[in-house]
């Protein structure tokens, strides 16, 4: 009795003493801090849809989960502490049956459940996988192989239960970020396109961009009649009456020394002979866009010295507009009191400036377009002074609900021919997002550069899926007709008065520039001008990088080899040399090989490093090197002298 007596103590006390098992615990996947949610279009949203709307997933409202976009990458760590992952998947209504996604969940690297292809308007699904063990979680959202226009994809209802712990959302992993492009020498250097187009007729107006101590005394040897230069700031301005080339000798000159370089002036019927360099409102400040801050941006675009990298247009983009007088002319709102104003202060800073609008009734925010005004608007931009329209689809949709390709085309050669009128040379700049194939006839339809694209966001799934996303368009570009894969994302971006620092990486940033250098893609700088950091001046402002945008030849880079994650996109430079990157989309570090096979290249080749402006030497058949996750090693590969 007496042993049966301890025995039940000691079991008792056993009980007591032994840990009780924790309660497994359910947390909804809205709870965890949604900043590290990386996507290719807008903010995701705690049990809303990407666009803010409540979740609905065939017909069916839910009031929990997680709105975002294709294509979406979100880590979250559960310390092997975790039992079971539950949702119910699909692309939100608000899409109105557009777009298509794959779901898919992976536990340390292990894929546990994918969804298969779902388009909007499917039934949605459910998923629910154990995830016994698992350390880190990645949901991703794919944009199903084609782009992610309207992907909008709700992970609704989606839990994590516990067995003890929380669950924690994982930031990106984030390098230092490190310069390295080298200080401007003293000495002048002569930087910049070295071809430049003009129609006859049109106000000419070009700064010579030269790095190196002020003062310093420019002049330029065989100026045609008509053009004259500024001594002080560089800049050529005048008209041309005649079509013709003209090969002029820039000369740059100060205590430290001198420097020249060749600069064709060629007129005739084609402008934007090199891709446009510049900075456009958009993915700063939107709508919340001013004339005190376009000014400021042309202010900064001098005083921080990208002017003498070559960046010249200040474009406006939507959100100008008010209606237009009784005789039909667009009028500005009052954040814009004084166009004409306005362009003489940019143009009296030696930089052009540009304007937005729409083929349709009204713009993509909803304001006035040119849709039958096409002509009054063009001689409105021109008695204006504007030098660059971007052009932008979005309500014309109503006007053509299904365009064919000639209705493609239709807005776009309504709106050239009333440009062609006008006394000067605007920039026209295509924009609806890639439909119909627009690089095939962009360039018909007197376009100098079309979105190939829908918008870029400032992830690495946004940038590096439409960047990487340009292969097979390299046979549409050259001089004077341009692939757009959309504006820069480097600085402080926001889209809003309140801008935030680029959620890019350093790594990820050197990648943009490189790539959309080597796409000959316009370079419009999306970020506010007067919040320019060290860093990203260091990406703006090096002119071996921008060499590979401004070649003359004008050819952009084609994806000549890739292997797993690693890309190597080639291009080829008017001095018969190539510009090559070697880009890792991989989630590590790895050694990349360029093999000269892959350029058409045998025997020894030089090799040099753009962004360090540094040669490496000579390699016989091939170049190794190490690429940083999402990173780039940018080089300039010729034939040993
Ligand atoms: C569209 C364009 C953007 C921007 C906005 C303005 O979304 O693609 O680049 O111009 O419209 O409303």
């Amino acid at each position: 009795m007496r042993k049966i007596k301890y025995t039940l103590f000691s079991v008792t006390l056993l009980l007591f003493l032994l840990p009780t098992p924790a309660k497994a615990e359910t947390f909804g996947l809205e709870t965890l801090d949604l900043q590290y949610i990386e996507q290719g279009w807008g903010e995701a949203h705690a049990n809303q849809s990407v666009d803010g709307h409540p979740m609905m997933l065939d017909g069916k409202r839910f009031e929990h989960g997680l709105g975002t976009h294709a294509n979406s990458t979100f880590r979250v760590a559960l310390g092997g502490k975790a039992e079971r992952f539950t949702a119910t998947v699909g692309v939100d209504d608000e899409v109105d049956k557009k777009g298509s996604v794959v779901f898919k969940v992976t536990g340390d690297g292990k894929t546990l459940w994918e969804s298969g292809v779902l388009r909007g308007g499917d039934p949605a699904k459910d998923v629910s996988v154990a995830l016994n063990g698992v350390k880190v979680l990645l949901l991703t959202v794919g944009d199903a192989g084609d782009d992610a226009n309207y992907d909008h994809a709700d992970w609704a209802d989606a839990k994590i239960v516990m067995a003890e712990g929380k669950p924690e959302a994982v930031a990106p992993v984030r390098e230092p970020a490190v310069v390295l492009t080298p200080k401007a020498t003293p000495k002048p250097r002569v930087n910049g396109a070295r071809v430049v187009g003009v129609r006859p007729g049109s106000p000419f107006l070009f700064t010579v961009p030269v790095t190196g101590e002020r003062p310093m005394t420019l002049s330029a040897a065989g100026l045609p009649a008509g053009l004259q230069m500024d001594a002080q700031s560089g800049c050529i301005t005048g008209v041309l009456k005649e079509k013709g080339t003209y090969v002029v000798t820039v000369r740059a000159r100060n205590q430290q020394g001198n420097a020249e370089r060749a600069l064709k002036i060629i007129c005739g019927d084609t402008i934007a002979l090199t891709p446009p360099m510049g900075w456009n409102s958009w993915n700063c400040f939107a709508c919340d866009v001013n004339e005190a801050n376009v000014r400021a941006a042309a202010d900064a675009m001098v005083a921080s010295g990208l002017i003498n990298h070559g960046w010249t247009y200040i474009n406006i983009d939507d959100c100008w507009e008010a209606g237009r007088d009784a005789d039909g002319k667009v009028l500005s709102n009052q954040k814009f009191p004084d166009m004409k104003a306005l362009t003489d202060y940019v143009h009296s800073k030696g930089l052009k400036i540009g304007l937005y609008s729409s083929p349709g009734p009204k713009t993509c925010a909803g304001h006035e377009g040119s849709y039958k005004h096409e002509e009054l608007d063009a001689r409105r931009y021109g008695e204006w002074g504007f030098d660059y329209l971007k052009y932008d689809w979005c309500s014309y949709g109503e006007i053509v609900p299904n365009p064919d390709h000639d209705a493609l085309m239709k807005p776009y050669q309504i709106m050239r021919a009333a440009l062609d009128k006008a006394p000067r040379d605007i920039v026209f700049s295509l924009c609806q997002y890639g439909m119909g194939n627009v690089w095939e006839w962009g360039a018909q339809v007197g376009g100098n550069c079309w979105r190939t694209t829908g918008d870029i966001t400032d992830t690495w799934s946004s940038m590096a899926g439409i960047g990487f996303g340009q292969a097979g368009h390299e046979k549409f570009a050259g001089p004077g007709h341009w692939n757009d894969p959309d504006m820069l994302v480097v600085g402080y971006v926001g889209w809003s008065a309140k801008v935030r620092p680029t959620r890019l990486t350093p790594s990820e940033q050197y990648t943009h520039i490189s790539l959309w250098c080597l796409l000959c893609s316009p370079l419009l700088i999306g970020c506010d001008m007067t919040k320019l950091d060290e860093f990203t001046l260091n990406l703006l402002t090096n002119d071996e990088v921008l060499d590979v945008s401004q070649d003359p030849l004008g050819r952009q880079a084609g994806r000549v080899a890739s292997d797993g994650s690693l890309e190597i996109w080639a291009k080829d430079l008017e001095d018969g040399s190539k510009a090559v990157g070697l880009f890792n989309r991989g989630e590590d570090q790895t050694t990349a090989t360029l093999k000269w096979s892959a350029l058409g290249l045998s025997g020894k080749q030089s090799v040099r490093d753009l962004w360090r402006q540094k040669d490496l030497g000579g390699f016989a058949d091939q170049f190794q090197t190490e690429v940083s996750r999402h990173g780039v090693v940018l080089v300039k590969v010729a034939p040993v002298k």
